[in-house]
This record gives C-alpha cells, structure tokens and sequence, in this order.
C-alpha cells in the first residue's frame, strides 16, 4: 500500500465519489475534494469523515468549486501543498487526481447538451491544464459503459468500439480521446480510463448512499422510493426482450466494489511505469429488472408493485462487462452480490428516506 500521498478528488461529495473518499482514506491517502455541490451535499463528507475515525478525517480537505474556474482548480492544487505539510516529500503537491465531477444523466443531456459538453468536456480540460501546470500527471477518469452504445456483443471487452448513442455518452467518448492524446504527446502520464457499468447500492452502515434529486432516471433510486412508499409503482420498461424473462438485463455493480476498484487503479498508476490503460469496472453477471424488483423486495419485506410499459428509447436489452482485464492488470473483481447490494441499498434508503436532507 502506498500511504501519504496527496490525491485530489474532484466530485467527491457525489455518489461514487462518497465511497470512494472513505476507501482511500482507510488506505491511507490525503484527500482533497473538489466539489461545487450542484449534485451533493457537504454532509456526505461529514460523513464520510465520522466512519473514517478522527484520524483519517484530518487526511480530509474540502474545497468548494468548480472545476471550469481556473482560480477554483488552482486553490485546490495550493491546498495540496498545504496538506501534504513536511512530512511528505513528493515532487509535486498533488500526486494524482481521481476525477468524478461531471453531469450524468442521458435525458438532461439530450435536452441540454451545452451543458454536458460544458461541464463534462471544457471542465475536464480546465481540470487537465491544471495538472500540467501544476506537474502533476496522474489521473483516474469516471467514464461509463455509455461509451459502448448499444453493444455487438455481450460481455462487452473493452476493445469493442465505442460508439454512443447520446450527448452524455459522446462527452464520456471526448473526454476519453482527449486522454489518449495527451499520453501520446507526453508519454509521462499515468492514465486509468474506467468505465463503470451500472453502480449501485450503498454503504452497509446506510450513511452514505445515492441522492438522487427529482424523479430517478435509474432503475435502482426507483425501485427504492417505491419500497420505502415515495412512489407508487415502477414502470418496468419493455418486458418483450430477448431476454430470459424479457425484461432488460444489466451488469450491477456494488459502490463499493467500485469504489475499491479506483483504490486498485489508483495503485497500479502509481507504482507501474506510465501508461494510459481502459477497464471495465463491473462483475460479468447479468440480473433483469425483474430479478432487482425481487430482491429487493425480499430485502427489504416489502413490495414493489411495478406495470411493464414500452421499451425506453435508447435502451439495449443486454449489457454486460468483460471483467478480465480489470481483474488480471488491476487484481480487482467484484466481491458483492445483488442481495447485497439490496440489503445495503435499503438500509441507506430507510434510514434517509429524503437524503442527505432528512
Ligand atoms: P454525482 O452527481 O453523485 O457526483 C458528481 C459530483 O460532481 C457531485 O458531487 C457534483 O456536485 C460534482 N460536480 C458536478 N459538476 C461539477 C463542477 N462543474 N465542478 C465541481 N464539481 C462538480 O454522480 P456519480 O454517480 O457519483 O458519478 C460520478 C462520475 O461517474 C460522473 O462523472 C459520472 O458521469 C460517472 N458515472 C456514473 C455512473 C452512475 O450510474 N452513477 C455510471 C457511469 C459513470
Ligand atoms: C442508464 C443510461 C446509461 C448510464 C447508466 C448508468 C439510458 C438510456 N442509459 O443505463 O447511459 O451509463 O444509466 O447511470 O438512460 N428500467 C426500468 N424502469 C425504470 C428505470 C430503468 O425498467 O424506471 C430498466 C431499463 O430499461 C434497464 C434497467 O432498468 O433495462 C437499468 O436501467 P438504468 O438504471 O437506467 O441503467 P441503464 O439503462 O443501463
């Protein structure tokens, strides 16, 4: 394990960023987190800090901006000098950066793809700019299964092209490509491009979880507002694919599966020769929406009534990882099952039935 380095998180009040802020402390890292809580809550770093414990709480260093403010990136490059203090001789402040900030939902996209492109893309490159200048050239990038569209074959290798079908997902794709070529221009950098599959779950001690704002555009947040009595019922969309059962089948992920996942990334960079590598984060096993509906309500002793609809647009029926590569170069597999992610998915749901906000 390499302790003491000085890692900055951008994104890290969100979703993944959340669990993955406690691993790396737990491993021993110092954070700083770049947020501009538009899709978060401080609290979820408060939180993040009490399971931590005391000590590793003050590894924490929390800055709130954006990451297209040049002022706002170089604030938290300068809060890496500080936090890296004497004790720790490295030739730069930052010694890598995992980058999670961005906007994520296909819908909002299509509607407002400036936005996307703004955030996702000019951001990203404000973000690597500042990285440069600042010396530091490590990166761990959030991308998504997204970038593969609607596969050609299932389990999906991450050789198989990428082709998105909507604005989200060509964000994810650009980003990607600006990645490749920077480690072609300057072979120093160490680059982990991730794609994650579908991420889901939470914490088992249900502190940290998702939160989603609005109506949830993923099946998991839904199911969950239906258990705990928020919605009335989910809308199962499409239940005449081919399919087992007909319904749509997905690669889910346990946050923190993933979360360890960038923990595994974030090593390897850091103790191999540069390098730019792609990995599918997911586990390789399929479960349709009707096996969620199920376990979840075995999970959480109650029902979850659900009307099957027409297809989404957009949707494939199967999407699966090939999750080799990640587990020969990365040594990570998925370790939890989708009763677990159940169990812990509602756990977080019944404690904090509105949220961070409860
Ligand atoms: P999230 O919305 O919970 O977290 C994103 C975080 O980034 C939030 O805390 C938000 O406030 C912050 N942020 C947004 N714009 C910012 C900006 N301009 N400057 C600074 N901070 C900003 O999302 P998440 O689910 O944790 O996803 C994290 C990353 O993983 C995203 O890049 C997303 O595209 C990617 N991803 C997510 C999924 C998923 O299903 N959750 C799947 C594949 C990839
Ligand atoms: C969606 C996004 C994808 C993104 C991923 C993870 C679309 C078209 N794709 O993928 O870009 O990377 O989330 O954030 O939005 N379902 C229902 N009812 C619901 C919601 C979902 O039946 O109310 C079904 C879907 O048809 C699908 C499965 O549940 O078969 C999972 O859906 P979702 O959680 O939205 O994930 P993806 O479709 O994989």
């Amino acid at each position: 394990m390499i302790q003491s380095k000085v890692i900055l998180i951008t994104g890290g009040a969100g979703f993944i960023g959340s669990h993955a802020c406690l691993v790396l402390l737990e491993a021993g890292y110092r954070l700083i987190v770049l947020d501009n809580f538009s899709n978060s809550s401080s609290e979820s770093l408060r939180r993040v800090q009490e399971l931590a414990g005391a000590e590793a709480a003050s590894r924490l260093v929390v800055v709130e901006g954006d990451i297209r403010s040049a002022d706002d990136l170089s604030r938290a490059f300068r809060a890496g000098v500080e936090t890296a203090g004497s004790e720790v001789q490295t030739t730069c402040p930052v010694d890598a950066v995992v980058h999670f900030a961005g906007l994520k939902a296909v819908g909002e996209s299509i509607a407002d793809p400036l936005a996307y492109w703004e955030v996702n893309v000019a951001g990203s490159l404000q973000l690597l700019s500042a990285m440069r200048a600042h010396g530091c050239r490590t990166i761990v990038f959030s991308s998504s299964a997204t970038v593969y569209g609607i596969p050609e074959q299932v389990p999906i290798p991450e050789t198989a092209p990428v082709r998105p079908i909507n604005p989200y997902g060509q964000t994810k794709a650009a980003v990607e490509q600006l990645l490749a070529d920077l480690a072609a221009s300057e072979p120093c950098w160490r680059i982990a491009r991730l794609r994650y599959f579908n991420p889901v779950g939470a914490h088992p001690s249900g502190r940290l979880g998702e939160d989603p704002q609005g109506t949830p555009n993923n099946l998991f947040p839904f199911v969950s507002q239906v258990a705990v009595g928020r919605r009335e019922s989910l809308q199962v969309y499409g239940g005449d694919w081919p399919t087992p059962d007909g319904s749509g089948v997905r690669d889910y992920i346990h946050v923190m599966d993933l979360a360890e996942g960038h923990l595994a990334a974030l090593e390897t960079l850091l103790s191999e020769e540069p390098q730019l590598l792609t990995a599918n984060l997911g586990s390789g096993q399929g479960h349709s929406v009707l096996e969620v509906v199920a376990a979840f309500a075995q999970a959480s002793g109650r029902p979850v009534p659900y009307q099957l609809v027409n297809r989404r647009a957009g949707d494939a029926a199967c999407s699966l990882a090939d999750p080799a590569f990640a587990a020969s170069r990365l040594g990570w597999r998925t370790q939890r099952s989708l009763d677990e992610m159940c169990r812990d998915g509602w756990a977080w749901q019944q404690a904090n039935p509105k949220g961070y906000s409860s």
